[in-house]
């Protein structure tokens, strides 16, 4: 398969293939999926020793755990017998993992403790240290915790490259600019969607342009007060650049606002008094740590591939997690300034229930959409044209010198399908097998 038969970079269109075709599916897998990194969830979900939740790395299943040494693990749990998931709890605290099918037995870092009949019947010539679970290679990023299974990935921070870096940190900063700033609250929110992973993953990676679908919802006061809107950042009264940001190299993309200056902090926009109270002390928090910075509104991105987030308002980060062409799950992890009172980690969580996930009222329309477009791309006729990526296309540029962008980095403002393109061009180099 050529890279040309998936995407055209000149015309600006991509193959509806690239949605529907088994083949491709199985290509993105063993292409896509398994040489990168993976988000697989937050320091905070394992505050204990013992403590461990189960996550996913593209399609396989992991579990992540906190050693009796304070180190984080990612074993994909898949009992070296005969496949059975060593641990088959969603989260816990223990000491090991014992298969319920013969009873091997792991340790929190994955190294076969037990085995029955090891010495009667294994004659005590079972090779243990080279049957524990496979582990992967993890960091941990400002609490973010990544894996990969693929030996030949540069380390996660050349991964992500320099700007990324930079975008990842501001994420992982708290309300008042704090680094490692959130904790996850409620749990990982898990859903299934009847569409290819890449609708969510090129909506999430720069579609400004959909306001058209969200009119109604926009009528209702959804957002962080209950009192406005959704996009609360709108009713800042100061001059904001919105900005499609994308690495070209590495695939992935931000939506970004810069702010023509240091935003005075509006009392329209919290929940109450106590709720405003924390964000104006936030506000000039921020300010007193991030300086000119500050002016950044970090809106939502992706990392390449599958890895989502979404910031401005609340902070969340998820992932597009392949079954099929036309089936993806979506697991999502909702942050909360850790040192928040009450009031407001509880605004925060009413927030993101009326706005994102299955019952949301904004994401079901996105859901929906995505649905419908799948379907569209079934139709034997319908397959043989390519959707079209041409939104604002000659008008990119690279980032200015000091401008703080990124050095690596392409920019389009205002609505644009910039970030798309460059998303789906890496995405079908490696797709086709190329570097
Ligand atoms: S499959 Fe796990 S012990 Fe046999
Ligand atoms: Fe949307």
């Amino acid at each position: 398969m050529r890279t040309s038969d998936l995407i055209d970079l000149d015309a600006g269109t991509l193959s509806r293939e690239s949605f529907a075709s088994e083949d491709i599916f199985r290509r993105e897998l063993e292409n896509v999926f398994v040489p990168s990194w993976s988000y697989v969830g937050h320091t905070s979900q394992l505050a204990k020793n013992g403590d461990f939740f189960l996550s996913r790395v593209g399609v396989e299943q992991v579990i992540v755990s906190r050693g009796n040494d304070g180190a984080i693990n990612v074993l994909l749990n898949s009992c070296r017998h005969r496949g059975m998931p060593a641990c088959r709890y969603d989260t816990g605290n223990m000491q090991s993992f014992t298969c319920s099918y013969h009873g091997w037995t792991y340790g929190l870092d994955g190294a076969l403790t037990g085995v029955p009949k090891f010495q009667s019947r294994y004659q005590g010539k079972l090779d243990r240290d080279k049957w524990g679970l496979i582990k992967a290679r993890v960091t941990v990023y400002y609490g973010s915790i990544w894996a990969t299974f693929d030996d030949a990935q540069p380390s996660f921070e050349d991964y992500l490259g320099p700007d990324m870096q930079f975008y990842l940190r501001a994420l992982m900063q708290g309300a008042d600019g704090e680094d490692d700033g959130y904790e996850v609250i409620g749990g990982i929110v898990k859903w299934q969607v009847p569409c290819n992973w890449k609708f969510g993953a090129e909506n999430f990676a720069g579609d400004h342009y959909h306001g058209y679908s969200h009119r109604s919802v926009e009528r209702l006061s959804v957002g962080l007060s209950g009192k406005t809107s959704r996009h609360n950042f709108a009713n800042v009264k100061v001059a904001r650049q919105p900005m499609s940001v994308a690495d070209p190299k590495r695939g992935h993309t931000i939506r970004a606002s810069v702010y023509a200056s240091l935003a005075p902090y509006d009392e329209q926009e919290a929940a109450s008094d106590e709720v405003n109270a924390y964000y104006r002390k936030c506000h000039e928090e921020r300010e007193r740590r991030l300086g000119d910075k500050a002016r950044l509104l970090i809106h939502g991105g992706v990392i390449f591939p599958n890895t989502h987030f979404n910031s401005a308002g609340r902070t969340t980060i998820g992932l597009w997690l392949p079954q099929s062409a036309g089936r993806t799950e979506v697991w999502r992890w909702l942050f909360v300034p850790k040192n928040a009172p009450n009031a407001v980690k509880d605004t925060l969580r009413e927030y993101y229930l009326r706005y994102a996930g299955p019952a949301g009222m904004v994401e079901q329309d996105d859901m929906e959409n995505w649905t419908a477009a799948q379907a569209g791309t079934q139709g034997v006729i319908a397959r043989k044209h390519p959707f079209n990526y041409q939104l604002a296309m000659g008008l990119e540029r690279p980032s200015r010198p000091g401008e703080w962008l990124g050095d690596e980095v392409s920019i389009t403002e205002d609505v644009t399908e910039h970030n798309q393109r460059h998303f789906y061009a890496h995405w079908a180099r490696l797709v086709a097998g190329a570097q």
